[in-house]
């Protein structure tokens, strides 16, 4: 099914922290530059009476924890006016997690914002619960902020060859072109490698040959999207390694790296590949994680 996406907000997931705030600020942004409104959600769980652990006794009135929530979205909703005080914002407080209100929200949505934590506790998690989740289901791209952004550095897509991450390239050019940031397209590839006994591995390979036909797959994947794209400068860059480390540490410079949900290894029901999890929770800058869709021509 073909959803029409045209008038599509960029929406931004909020709960109260302030790296939710920070989300908001890259939202706003990345609205302005797209022509979209944004639209602010907090997800509002009421206190649960009841559970096994034995009745929850609730400190605040309803009324009063609705009227905290309200408060949190319109400090939210202030904050993206700051970026750009005629940007089109709304904001609303919705029953329900957070991962099945964005889920539905990214149903309709251009982008989906949100913090790489939140309020959660737990310090030593390098990603939250709700971002693990909507990065792997949501129906749009996820965008995690990490921090405050940067706004030099250029914009970094992981390739590997595979029709599953045609639409993160395509995501990725369109945001080098809207930040007027160079593209840094990265390929990690390793020479094939006897990793257990039985394995075959061809006795006699050319180094040189494996080198040219990876150089091939990384400028084809490139070729048609730089053709549409022909203000955004490319370096294609060719890294001996495993995919994840790789790109972790190419992500050290880049104001954004951008993996689709799933790679060349795809195991069917993986809802995120191995490369783009390890690259989620270890990038040291944002990250956007792209869909594909299946279907869709990517665009
Ligand atoms: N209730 C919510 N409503 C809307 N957005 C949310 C909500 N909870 C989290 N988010 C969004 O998801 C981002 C990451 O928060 P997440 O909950 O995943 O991390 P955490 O709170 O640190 O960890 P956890 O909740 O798993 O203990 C937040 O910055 C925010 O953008
Ligand atoms: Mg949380």
């Amino acid at each position: 099914m073909m959803t029409d996406r045209s008038g599509a907000p960029v929406v931004v997931g909020v709960d109260g922290s302030a790296t939710a705030l920070d989300a908001v600020r890259v939202a706003a942004r990345e609205a302005v530059a797209r022509h979209r409104p944004l639209r602010v959600v907090h997800a509002f769980l009421w206190p649960v009476l009841g559970t096994p652990l034995g009745p929850v006794v609730a400190t605040l009135p309803h009324e009063d924890l609705r009227r905290e929530a309200d408060k949190l979205v319109a400090e939210a909703v202030d904050e993206a006016r700051k970026v750009d005080a005629d940007l089109p914002v709304t904001g609303v407080a919705r029953d329900g997690g957070a991962v099945a209100v964005l889920l539905e929200e990214s149903r309709d949505a251009a982008l989906l914002v949100l913090g790489h934590r939140g309020l959660g506790g737990f310090a030593e998690l390098l990603v939250g619960s709700a971002a693990v989740g909507l990065s792997a289901r949501a129906d749009c791209p996820v965008l995690v902020v990490r921090g405050e952004p940067r706004a030099d550095g250029p914009v970094m897509v992981g390739v590997d060859g595979s029709a599953l991450s045609t639409e993160a390239i395509g995501f990725a050019f369109a945001e080098a072109a809207q930040r007027g940031a160079d593209l840094v397209a990265v390929h990690a590839w390793l020479y094939p490698a006897p990793v257990g006994p039985g394995d075959i591995v061809p006795l006699v390979y050319d180094p040189e040959q494996l080198r040219a036909e990876e150089e091939r797959v990384l400028a084809e994947a490139v070729a048609g999207w730089a053709e549409r794209y022909p203000e955004v400068r490319v370096r294609r860059k060719l890294v001996a390694g495993a995919p994840a480390p790789v790109l972790v540490a190419e992500s050290a410079d880049a104001q954004l790296v951008v993996v689709g949900a799933h790679g060349r290894g795809s195991l069917g029901g993986l809802l995120l590949g191995s490369v783009s999890h390890a690259v989620l929770h270890h990038a040291r800058s944002p990250l956007a994680i792209v869909r594909h869709r299946r279907g869709h021509a990517a665009s």
